[in-house]
Protein backbone atom coordinates (compact mmCIF):
# COMPACT_ATOMS: atom_id res chain seq x y z
CA UNK A 1 0.00 0.00 0.00
CA UNK A 2 1.45 3.24 -0.73
CA UNK A 3 -0.05 6.24 0.93
CA UNK A 4 1.06 9.81 -0.68
CA UNK A 5 0.67 13.03 1.99
CA UNK A 6 0.35 16.53 1.35
CA UNK A 7 2.14 19.34 2.92
CA UNK A 8 4.96 20.19 4.93
CA UNK A 9 4.39 21.01 8.17
CA UNK A 10 3.70 19.31 11.74
CA UNK A 11 0.57 18.59 11.01
CA UNK A 12 1.59 16.29 7.77
CA UNK A 13 4.61 14.73 10.26
CA UNK A 14 1.82 13.78 12.48
CA UNK A 15 -0.23 12.23 9.63
CA UNK A 16 2.35 10.93 8.16
CA UNK A 17 3.94 9.21 11.52
CA UNK A 18 0.32 7.99 12.44
CA UNK A 19 -0.06 6.47 8.68
CA UNK A 20 3.26 4.69 9.42
CA UNK A 21 2.36 2.56 12.38
CA UNK A 22 -0.20 0.78 10.49
CA UNK A 23 -0.21 -3.12 10.73
CA UNK A 24 -0.94 -2.26 6.34
CA UNK A 25 2.72 -1.60 6.61
CA UNK A 26 2.17 0.91 4.22
CA UNK A 27 5.21 2.89 2.29
CA UNK A 28 4.95 6.61 2.56
CA UNK A 29 5.60 9.70 0.57
CA UNK A 30 5.12 13.17 1.75
CA UNK A 31 4.98 15.75 -1.02
CA UNK A 32 7.29 18.58 -0.17
CA UNK A 33 7.59 17.56 3.18
CA UNK A 34 10.32 18.61 5.43
CA UNK A 35 13.43 16.69 6.25
CA UNK A 36 12.71 16.07 10.18
CA UNK A 37 10.05 13.72 9.17
CA UNK A 38 12.98 11.83 8.04
CA UNK A 39 12.72 10.52 12.30
CA UNK A 40 9.74 8.70 11.15
CA UNK A 41 11.55 5.85 9.74
CA UNK A 42 13.85 5.54 12.91
CA UNK A 43 10.81 5.54 15.09
CA UNK A 44 7.87 3.18 13.40
CA UNK A 45 10.80 1.45 10.51
CA UNK A 46 8.11 2.75 7.81
CA UNK A 47 9.80 4.07 4.74
CA UNK A 48 9.28 7.38 4.05
CA UNK A 49 10.14 9.54 0.89
CA UNK A 50 10.02 13.15 0.34
CA UNK A 51 8.64 13.72 -2.96
CA UNK A 52 9.96 17.36 -4.51
CA UNK A 53 6.28 18.62 -5.71
CA UNK A 54 5.12 21.61 -3.95
CA UNK A 55 0.86 21.11 -2.81
CA UNK A 56 -0.28 23.81 -4.87
CA UNK A 57 1.33 21.77 -7.76
CA UNK A 58 -1.99 19.65 -8.96
CA UNK A 59 -0.62 18.56 -12.11
CA UNK A 60 2.48 17.43 -10.71
CA UNK A 61 1.07 15.80 -7.80
CA UNK A 62 -1.53 13.86 -9.85
CA UNK A 63 1.34 12.42 -12.00
CA UNK A 64 3.14 11.79 -9.06
CA UNK A 65 0.62 9.44 -7.60
CA UNK A 66 -0.36 7.99 -11.22
CA UNK A 67 3.26 7.38 -11.90
CA UNK A 68 3.97 5.70 -8.77
CA UNK A 69 0.88 4.07 -8.20
CA UNK A 70 -0.29 5.49 -5.09
CA UNK A 71 -3.15 4.00 -3.63
CA UNK A 72 -4.24 7.10 -1.41
CA UNK A 73 -3.63 10.32 -0.71
CA UNK A 74 -4.18 12.43 2.12
CA UNK A 75 -4.65 16.26 2.20
CA UNK A 76 -2.98 18.66 4.78
CA UNK A 77 -3.15 22.08 3.61
CA UNK A 78 -6.26 24.73 2.46
CA UNK A 79 -4.39 25.51 -0.33
CA UNK A 80 -4.77 22.48 -2.19
CA UNK A 81 -7.85 22.10 -1.22
CA UNK A 82 -8.94 25.42 -3.08
CA UNK A 83 -7.49 24.41 -6.20
CA UNK A 84 -9.85 21.26 -5.98
CA UNK A 85 -6.51 18.64 -5.59
CA UNK A 86 -9.95 16.38 -4.72
CA UNK A 87 -11.57 16.57 -8.17
CA UNK A 88 -8.82 16.29 -10.20
CA UNK A 89 -7.07 13.30 -8.56
CA UNK A 90 -11.11 11.68 -8.68
CA UNK A 91 -11.23 12.15 -12.07
CA UNK A 92 -7.97 10.97 -12.70
CA UNK A 93 -9.00 7.68 -10.71
CA UNK A 94 -7.21 8.30 -7.68
CA UNK A 95 -8.26 7.57 -4.22
CA UNK A 96 -7.94 10.66 -2.18
CA UNK A 97 -8.89 11.55 1.52
CA UNK A 98 -9.89 15.43 0.83
CA UNK A 99 -12.79 17.72 0.24
CA UNK A 100 -13.49 19.31 -3.41
CA UNK A 101 -12.82 22.66 -3.58
CA UNK A 102 -17.00 23.13 -3.22
CA UNK A 103 -17.07 21.36 -0.50
CA UNK A 104 -14.10 23.50 1.20
CA UNK A 105 -15.74 26.30 1.35
CA UNK A 106 -17.17 25.68 4.33
CA UNK A 107 -13.68 26.69 5.33
CA UNK A 108 -12.64 29.35 2.50
CA UNK A 109 -15.31 31.73 2.47
CA UNK A 110 -16.95 32.91 6.21
CA UNK A 111 -20.06 34.10 4.35
CA UNK A 112 -20.82 30.54 2.72
CA UNK A 113 -20.50 28.69 6.25
CA UNK A 114 -22.50 31.77 7.90
CA UNK A 115 -25.10 31.40 5.39
CA UNK A 116 -24.96 27.12 5.48
CA UNK A 117 -25.57 27.61 9.44
CA UNK A 118 -27.98 29.97 9.45
CA UNK A 119 -30.05 28.12 6.35
CA UNK A 120 -29.57 24.52 8.26
CA UNK A 121 -30.20 26.10 11.80
CA UNK A 122 -26.59 25.61 13.11
CA UNK A 123 -25.78 27.46 16.74
CA UNK A 124 -23.06 30.34 15.60
CA UNK A 125 -22.84 34.01 16.79
CA UNK A 126 -25.45 36.56 15.05
CA UNK A 127 -23.53 38.15 12.00
CA UNK A 128 -24.00 40.26 8.72
CA UNK A 129 -22.06 40.54 6.08
CA UNK A 130 -20.41 44.30 4.28
CA UNK A 131 -18.40 45.42 0.83
CA UNK A 132 -18.69 48.57 1.84
CA UNK A 133 -17.22 50.88 4.27
CA UNK A 134 -19.85 53.21 4.94
CA UNK A 135 -22.44 50.75 5.49
CA UNK A 136 -20.46 48.33 7.69
CA UNK A 137 -19.31 51.68 10.12
CA UNK A 138 -22.95 52.48 10.70
CA UNK A 139 -23.99 48.84 11.27
CA UNK A 140 -21.10 48.86 13.92
CA UNK A 141 -22.49 52.28 15.53
CA UNK A 142 -25.64 50.85 15.96
CA UNK A 143 -24.15 47.01 17.39
CA UNK A 144 -21.42 48.53 19.65
CA UNK A 145 -18.69 46.49 20.97
CA UNK A 146 -17.26 44.02 21.57
CA UNK A 147 -17.71 43.06 18.39
CA UNK A 148 -15.83 40.28 16.14
CA UNK A 149 -15.05 41.29 12.67
CA UNK A 150 -13.08 38.57 10.04
CA UNK A 151 -12.06 39.36 6.50
CA UNK A 152 -14.28 36.52 4.54
CA UNK A 153 -11.29 34.74 2.21
CA UNK A 154 -8.30 33.41 3.55
CA UNK A 155 -6.30 35.43 5.27
CA UNK A 156 -3.91 32.72 7.10
CA UNK A 157 -5.44 33.03 10.33
CA UNK A 158 -5.09 36.66 11.02
CA UNK A 159 -8.23 37.81 9.28
CA UNK A 160 -10.09 38.39 12.73
CA UNK A 161 -10.15 40.80 14.92
CA UNK A 162 -11.88 40.43 18.11
CA UNK A 163 -12.73 44.56 19.06
CA UNK A 164 -13.00 45.19 22.70
CA UNK A 165 -14.00 48.72 21.85
CA UNK A 166 -15.31 50.90 18.74
CA UNK A 167 -11.86 52.40 17.51
CA UNK A 168 -10.35 48.66 17.09
CA UNK A 169 -13.01 47.66 15.21
CA UNK A 170 -13.35 50.66 12.96
CA UNK A 171 -9.65 50.47 12.32
CA UNK A 172 -10.18 46.62 11.38
CA UNK A 173 -12.93 47.87 8.90
CA UNK A 174 -10.98 50.40 7.61
CA UNK A 175 -7.92 47.82 6.63
CA UNK A 176 -9.96 45.44 5.32
CA UNK A 177 -12.73 47.52 3.73
CA UNK A 178 -10.70 51.18 2.23
CA UNK A 179 -6.94 49.59 2.32
CA UNK A 180 -8.21 46.54 1.08
CA UNK A 181 -5.03 44.59 3.36
CA UNK A 182 -5.98 40.96 2.54
CA UNK A 183 -7.40 42.03 -0.88
CA UNK A 184 -10.78 42.64 -2.22
CA UNK A 185 -13.46 41.50 -0.61
CA UNK A 186 -16.10 41.40 2.12
CA UNK A 187 -16.19 41.40 5.90
CA UNK A 188 -18.69 39.26 8.13
CA UNK A 189 -19.22 41.43 11.36
CA UNK A 190 -20.55 39.19 14.56
CA UNK A 191 -21.92 39.00 17.68
CA UNK A 192 -19.20 38.80 20.54
CA UNK A 193 -19.19 34.91 22.13
CA UNK A 194 -18.24 34.08 25.37
CA UNK A 195 -17.09 30.50 26.54
CA UNK A 196 -13.90 28.16 26.59
CA UNK A 197 -12.75 26.62 23.03
CA UNK A 198 -12.51 23.91 21.43
CA UNK A 199 -11.66 21.77 18.45
CA UNK A 200 -13.70 19.42 16.87
CA UNK A 201 -12.03 17.17 14.23
CA UNK A 202 -14.20 14.52 12.88
CA UNK A 203 -13.06 12.28 9.97
CA UNK A 204 -16.29 12.72 7.33
CA UNK A 205 -17.30 10.92 3.98
CA UNK A 206 -20.91 11.98 3.37
CA UNK A 207 -23.15 11.44 6.42
CA UNK A 208 -20.68 9.63 8.13
CA UNK A 209 -18.62 11.70 10.74
CA UNK A 210 -16.63 9.82 13.15
CA UNK A 211 -14.99 12.40 15.48
CA UNK A 212 -11.50 11.95 17.30
CA UNK A 213 -10.82 13.64 20.60
CA UNK A 214 -11.15 16.84 21.52
CA UNK A 215 -8.37 19.53 21.99
CA UNK A 216 -7.78 22.91 22.39
CA UNK A 217 -5.30 24.97 20.50
CA UNK A 218 -3.26 27.93 21.81
CA UNK A 219 -3.75 30.73 19.10
CA UNK A 220 -2.07 33.84 20.55
CA UNK A 221 2.23 34.32 20.51
CA UNK A 222 2.58 35.16 24.28
CA UNK A 223 2.14 33.78 27.40
CA UNK A 224 -1.64 34.92 29.06
CA UNK A 225 -3.09 34.41 25.31
CA UNK A 226 -1.50 37.89 24.98
CA UNK A 227 0.64 39.22 21.54
CA UNK A 228 -0.23 38.32 17.76
CA UNK A 229 -2.78 35.71 16.64
CA UNK A 230 -0.63 32.71 15.22
CA UNK A 231 -0.63 29.72 13.57
CA UNK A 232 -1.17 28.01 16.63
CA UNK A 233 1.95 28.13 19.63
CA UNK A 234 -0.07 25.03 21.25
CA UNK A 235 -2.36 22.37 21.95
CA UNK A 236 -3.80 19.74 24.23
CA UNK A 237 -6.01 16.95 24.08
CA UNK A 238 -8.41 15.88 25.52
CA UNK A 239 -10.05 19.04 27.15
CA UNK A 240 -11.10 18.57 31.31
CA UNK A 241 -13.36 21.87 31.10
CA UNK A 242 -15.45 20.59 28.60
CA UNK A 243 -17.57 17.78 29.33
CA UNK A 244 -18.57 14.87 27.51
CA UNK A 245 -22.46 15.78 27.24
CA UNK A 246 -21.16 19.28 25.27
CA UNK A 247 -19.35 17.19 22.76
CA UNK A 248 -22.39 14.77 22.42
CA UNK A 249 -24.61 17.89 21.75
CA UNK A 250 -21.89 19.21 19.48
CA UNK A 251 -22.12 16.26 17.40
CA UNK A 252 -25.66 16.16 17.30
CA UNK A 253 -26.11 19.88 16.49
CA UNK A 254 -23.38 20.87 14.83
CA UNK A 255 -21.57 18.51 12.87
CA UNK A 256 -24.13 15.49 11.71
CA UNK A 257 -26.40 18.30 10.89
CA UNK A 258 -23.44 19.99 8.98
CA UNK A 259 -22.46 16.81 7.19
CA UNK A 260 -26.04 16.48 5.86
CA UNK A 261 -26.23 20.39 5.05
CA UNK A 262 -23.58 19.61 2.44
CA UNK A 263 -25.71 16.99 0.98
CA UNK A 264 -28.28 18.54 0.29
CA UNK A 265 -26.46 21.59 -0.86
CA UNK A 266 -24.54 19.44 -3.40
CA UNK A 267 -21.58 19.97 -2.13
CA UNK A 268 -21.17 16.51 0.12
CA UNK A 269 -18.08 16.70 2.32
CA UNK A 270 -14.92 14.49 1.86
CA UNK A 271 -12.30 14.27 4.74
CA UNK A 272 -11.35 16.33 8.08
CA UNK A 273 -14.36 18.40 9.19
CA UNK A 274 -12.74 20.79 11.75
CA UNK A 275 -15.23 22.35 14.42
CA UNK A 276 -13.59 25.54 15.76
CA UNK A 277 -16.60 25.69 18.65
CA UNK A 278 -17.24 27.50 21.89
CA UNK A 279 -19.22 26.31 24.49
CA UNK A 280 -21.75 29.29 25.63
CA UNK A 281 -23.75 29.69 27.95
CA UNK A 282 -26.45 28.59 25.45
CA UNK A 283 -24.20 25.63 24.49
CA UNK A 284 -21.91 24.70 22.03
CA UNK A 285 -21.73 26.96 19.07
CA UNK A 286 -19.78 27.48 16.16
CA UNK A 287 -16.78 30.05 15.90
CA UNK A 288 -15.43 28.23 12.59
CA UNK A 289 -15.34 25.60 10.57
CA UNK A 290 -12.11 24.07 8.76
CA UNK A 291 -12.19 21.73 5.83
CA UNK A 292 -8.81 19.89 7.05
CA UNK A 293 -6.98 18.61 9.65
CA UNK A 294 -6.06 21.57 12.40
CA UNK A 295 -2.36 22.50 13.23
CA UNK A 296 -0.90 22.51 15.79
CA UNK A 297 -4.35 20.01 17.32
CA UNK A 298 -3.83 17.48 14.73
CA UNK A 299 0.04 16.60 16.52
CA UNK A 300 -2.08 16.13 19.67
CA UNK A 301 -5.07 14.11 18.46
CA UNK A 302 -3.55 11.62 16.46
CA UNK A 303 -1.18 10.33 19.43
CA UNK A 304 -4.01 10.44 21.30
CA UNK A 305 -5.86 8.06 18.56
CA UNK A 306 -5.56 4.44 19.65
CA UNK A 307 -7.32 3.18 15.86
CA UNK A 308 -5.09 2.54 12.88
CA UNK A 309 -5.90 5.93 11.17
CA UNK A 310 -5.45 4.29 7.53
CA UNK A 311 -7.74 1.58 8.42
CA UNK A 312 -10.27 3.72 9.29
CA UNK A 313 -9.72 6.26 6.50
CA UNK A 314 -9.59 3.40 3.88
CA UNK A 315 -12.93 2.11 5.19
CA UNK A 316 -14.65 5.37 5.66
CA UNK A 317 -14.28 6.31 2.03
CA UNK A 318 -15.46 2.44 1.14
CA UNK A 319 -18.75 4.04 3.40
CA UNK A 320 -17.90 1.13 6.02
CA UNK A 321 -19.62 1.65 9.14
CA UNK A 322 -16.52 2.71 11.84
CA UNK A 323 -15.70 4.04 14.97
CA UNK A 324 -12.53 5.60 16.70
CA UNK A 325 -10.93 4.14 20.05
CA UNK A 326 -8.23 6.66 21.77
CA UNK A 327 -5.92 6.16 24.27
CA UNK A 328 -6.42 6.90 27.72
CA UNK A 329 -3.78 9.19 28.06
CA UNK A 330 -3.70 13.21 27.89
CA UNK A 331 -1.05 14.73 25.43
CA UNK A 332 0.12 18.28 25.37
CA UNK A 333 2.10 20.22 22.81
CA UNK A 334 4.30 22.97 22.81
CA UNK A 335 5.62 24.76 19.89
CA UNK A 336 9.29 25.93 19.47
CA UNK A 337 9.08 28.93 17.05
CA UNK A 338 11.37 31.51 15.38
CA UNK A 339 11.90 34.82 17.48
CA UNK A 340 9.98 37.32 16.19
CA UNK A 341 7.09 35.17 14.89
CA UNK A 342 4.20 35.36 13.47
CA UNK A 343 6.36 38.86 11.95
CA UNK A 344 9.99 38.68 10.53
CA UNK A 345 12.00 36.15 11.95
CA UNK A 346 15.38 34.61 11.36
CA UNK A 347 15.89 31.47 9.69
CA UNK A 348 18.71 28.37 10.19
CA UNK A 349 18.71 28.47 13.45
CA UNK A 350 20.65 25.18 14.91
CA UNK A 351 18.72 22.68 16.73
CA UNK A 352 21.48 20.76 18.00
CA UNK A 353 20.00 18.94 21.18
CA UNK A 354 16.97 17.84 19.25
CA UNK A 355 18.79 14.21 19.57
CA UNK A 356 18.74 14.18 23.11
CA UNK A 357 14.65 14.52 23.47
CA UNK A 358 12.59 11.63 24.26
CA UNK A 359 9.41 12.78 23.83
CA UNK A 360 7.67 12.69 20.72
CA UNK A 361 8.79 15.87 17.93
CA UNK A 362 6.71 16.63 15.02
CA UNK A 363 8.70 19.54 12.78
CA UNK A 364 6.93 22.19 10.93
CA UNK A 365 9.36 24.39 9.83
CA UNK A 366 12.81 22.90 9.34
CA UNK A 367 15.45 22.23 6.67
CA UNK A 368 18.96 20.66 6.10
CA UNK A 369 22.16 22.45 6.42
CA UNK A 370 25.38 20.74 5.63
CA UNK A 371 23.17 17.28 7.08
CA UNK A 372 22.42 18.79 10.11
CA UNK A 373 18.64 20.12 10.53
CA UNK A 374 18.61 23.88 11.03
CA UNK A 375 15.04 26.30 11.25
CA UNK A 376 13.13 27.42 8.09
CA UNK A 377 9.93 28.97 9.34
CA UNK A 378 8.39 30.52 12.20
CA UNK A 379 7.21 27.71 14.12
CA UNK A 380 10.10 25.27 13.65
CA UNK A 381 9.11 22.52 15.77
CA UNK A 382 6.59 20.66 18.35
CA UNK A 383 7.07 19.27 21.19
CA UNK A 384 4.48 16.56 22.58
CA UNK A 385 4.44 15.14 25.95
CA UNK A 386 2.22 12.40 27.27
CA UNK A 387 0.78 11.57 30.86
CA UNK A 388 -1.99 10.23 33.21
CA UNK A 389 -3.04 13.97 33.67
CA UNK A 390 -2.91 16.95 31.00
CA UNK A 391 -0.61 18.35 34.06
CA UNK A 392 1.97 15.37 33.88
CA UNK A 393 1.68 15.57 30.18
CA UNK A 394 2.40 19.24 30.21
CA UNK A 395 5.89 18.61 32.81
CA UNK A 396 6.66 15.56 30.04
CA UNK A 397 6.57 18.50 27.07
CA UNK A 398 8.57 21.79 29.11
CA UNK A 399 11.23 18.52 30.20
CA UNK A 400 11.83 17.83 26.49
CA UNK A 401 11.33 21.96 24.95
CA UNK A 402 13.98 22.66 27.67
CA UNK A 403 16.79 20.58 26.01
CA UNK A 404 15.98 22.24 22.82
CA UNK A 405 15.41 25.77 24.28
CA UNK A 406 17.92 28.11 22.50
CA UNK A 407 18.78 31.84 21.85
CA UNK A 408 16.78 32.67 18.87
CA UNK A 409 13.91 30.56 19.60
CA UNK A 410 10.94 31.19 22.22
CA UNK A 411 7.76 28.98 23.10
CA UNK A 412 4.73 29.71 25.61
CA UNK A 413 5.11 28.48 29.12
CA UNK A 414 1.28 27.90 29.62
CA UNK A 415 0.24 25.88 27.23
CA UNK A 416 -2.81 23.96 28.93
CA UNK A 417 -3.18 26.71 31.47
CA UNK A 418 -6.83 26.34 31.14
CA UNK A 419 -6.78 22.96 32.48
CA UNK A 420 -4.72 23.20 35.56
P1 LIG B 1 -11.54 32.24 13.70
O1 LIG B 1 -10.43 32.46 12.73
O2 LIG B 1 -12.89 32.47 13.17
O3 LIG B 1 -11.38 30.92 14.41
O4 LIG B 1 -11.31 33.28 14.88
C1 LIG B 1 -10.10 33.34 15.59
C2 LIG B 1 -10.36 33.51 17.07
O5 LIG B 1 -11.14 34.68 17.30
C3 LIG B 1 -11.19 32.39 17.64
O6 LIG B 1 -10.43 31.29 17.99
C4 LIG B 1 -11.83 33.05 18.84
O7 LIG B 1 -10.95 33.06 19.93
C5 LIG B 1 -12.05 34.45 18.37
N1 LIG B 1 -13.43 34.61 17.88
C6 LIG B 1 -13.88 34.40 16.62
N2 LIG B 1 -15.20 34.63 16.53
C7 LIG B 1 -15.62 35.00 17.74
C8 LIG B 1 -16.89 35.38 18.31
N3 LIG B 1 -18.00 35.45 17.57
N4 LIG B 1 -16.93 35.69 19.62
C9 LIG B 1 -15.80 35.67 20.38
N5 LIG B 1 -14.60 35.33 19.93
C10 LIG B 1 -14.48 34.99 18.63
N1 LIG C 1 -5.09 25.52 14.72
C1 LIG C 1 -6.02 26.22 13.91
C2 LIG C 1 -6.06 25.79 12.51
O1 LIG C 1 -5.50 24.79 12.12
O2 LIG C 1 -6.70 26.47 11.74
Amino acid sequence: MKVLIIGRGGREHAIAWKIAQSPLKPEIFIAPGNPGMKSITRETGATVNLVATDETDTAGLCCFAKENGVDLTVVGPEAALTNDIATVFAAAGLRIFAPTAAAAMIESSKQFAKDLMLKYNIPTAQYKTFGDYEAAKEYLDGKGAPIVIKYDGLAAGKGVVVAMTLEEADNALREMLLERKFGDGKVVMEEFLEGPEFSLLALVNGSQVVPLAISQDHKRAYDGDKGPNTGGMGAYSPVPVIPHEAVDTALEIIMKPVAEAMIAENRPFCGVLYGGLMLTSEGPKVIEFNARFGDPETEVVLPKLKSDLLQLILDILDNKDVSAEFHEECYLGVVLAAEGYPGSYEKNIPLESVGEVSQQIFYMGVKEDGGRLVSNGGRVLIVVGKGRTIADARSDAYEGVSLIDGPRLFHRKDIGWQAL
